[in-house]
């Protein structure tokens, strides 16, 4: 789950504004077509149920709102209940959320056959209240799965019981609240192999395509996501979802979406070809969302280091703007009070879009105009 890059070149810092005007300006002005109108459409939904007041004043939700995606962020269940002006950030900020762990299987069923949905069904309301969509991560992984589950030796017939019942009742227990549902998380290695991982050593490469349509039969109208970290721009790994997507859906497959997560680190590089994969998935007719971006970076951080992260944010986004499907543009947390990367990655961090007393870096003022750049 660790995600690790291997280019050695620094991001450049560039002048923020000047680049994403050259990029954005180069957009036909029809580009933002049918998957951007349907964002749209679900938010208006969303918004019309909701109770909340609606976006006003200068937020990346109110900067986003002419652009035909959604901007979101992983919400972490304690600070969204312990921390008063990070709860007001996460209603005024985003259109759309995802569960930084409380949907994961050793969340929603910590002992075999007991659901705790308690933690998650309250994001969804939250989400709900606030007239935000809420993207459901994740139903099939390698990771944070119960002990339970992994621990014993159960047969491959029993493990594909299991897993078809924890997707069916997961699923069926969201039924009509999740717009996205992250299917299968990270089932590839870098060099485009299928991942080692109990399910597919157990079930087989075809337990992908049954986690797909488990999910389409509980949920029909929920858009089901592949999703991984390290597959946003043209390589093996990306090379392997095209290939997966073309076929999964040639087989009839329902699978709607190319989740990238955009974990990145501004001492690794751009990942080169980002608009171009994403185009690539634009021509299959799937749609595509940036999942779970970060950009991390050796501590401590300095000017240079925050203009470089700026221009990670703002790569990943602009190719979300400019491809035709790409709905949606979620932060794994916005703040750096809460981040998941300094206890991951040694020696690393400051990764989201405002620092650990919630001021603004300049990755949230990139983000913030160029969302505002493709709303005009
Ligand atoms: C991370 C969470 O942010 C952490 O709180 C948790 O301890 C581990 O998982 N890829 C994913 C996410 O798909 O679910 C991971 O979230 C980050 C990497």
């Amino acid at each position: 789950m660790t995600p690790r890059r291997t280019a050695s070149a620094a991001l450049v810092a560039a002048p923020l504004v000047a680049a994403t005007m050259s990029l954005l300006i180069s957009a036909p002005a029809n580009a933002r077509p049918d998957a951007h109108t349907e964002a749209r459409a679900a938010g208006s939904a969303a918004a019309a149920t909701g109770s909340a007041t609606g976006p006003a004043g200068d937020t990346l939700r109110a900067a986003a709102k002419g652009s035909g995606i959604r901007i979101g962020t992983a919400v972490d269940m304690a600070a969204l209940a312990d921390d008063a002006p990070h709860r007001q950030l996460v209603g005024a900020e985003f259109s759309t959320v995802s569960p930084e762990n409380v949907m994961k299987w050793e969340a929603v069923e910590p002992t075999q056959g007991t659901y705790n949905w308690a933690p998650a069904d309250q994001l969804v309301d939250f989400a709900r209240a606030h007239g935000q969509t809420v993207r459901g991560h994740t139903l099939v992984w390698h990771s944070q799965n119960p002990a339970w589950l992994t621990e014993a030796a159960f047969t491959p017939a029993q493990l594909r019981a299991l897993l078809r019942k924890h997707i069916t009742d997961e699923v069926r227990h969201f039924k009509g609240r999740i717009w996205h549902w992250d299917v299968a998380n990270e089932v590839f290695n870098e060099d485009g192999t299928l991942r080692d991982t109990i399910w597919l050593r157990n079930l087989g490469p075809g337990y992908i395509a049954d986690a797909f349509r488990w999910a389409h039969q509980a949920d029909p109208k929920a858009k089901l996501y592949l999703n991984d970290y390290n597959n946003e721009g043209l390589n093996a790994k990306s090379d392997a979802y095209y290939a997966l997507a073309k076929k999964l859906r040639s087989e009839g497959v329902p699978v709607q979406g190319y989740g990238m997560q955009g974990h990145l680190g501004i001492q690794y590089g751009l990942p080169s070809g980002v608009l171009e994969n994403v185009r690539r998935f634009d021509k299959l007719g799937l749609e595509s969302a940036f999942t779970e971006v970060d950009v991390r970076m050796p501590l401590p951080a300095d000017p240079i280091k925050l203009a470089a992260q700026a221009q990670g944010f703002t790569t990943l986004l602009q190719a979300c703007l400019l491809a035709k499907r790409c709905v949606s543009y979620t932060v794994w947390g916005f703040t750096d009070r809460y981040s998941w990367v300094p206890g991951v990655f040694d020696g690393q961090g400051a990764a989201t879009p405002l620092d650990e007393n919630l001021t603004r870096k300049p990755a949230y003022t990139a983000i913030r105009d160029t969302l505002a750049l493709a709303s005009e």
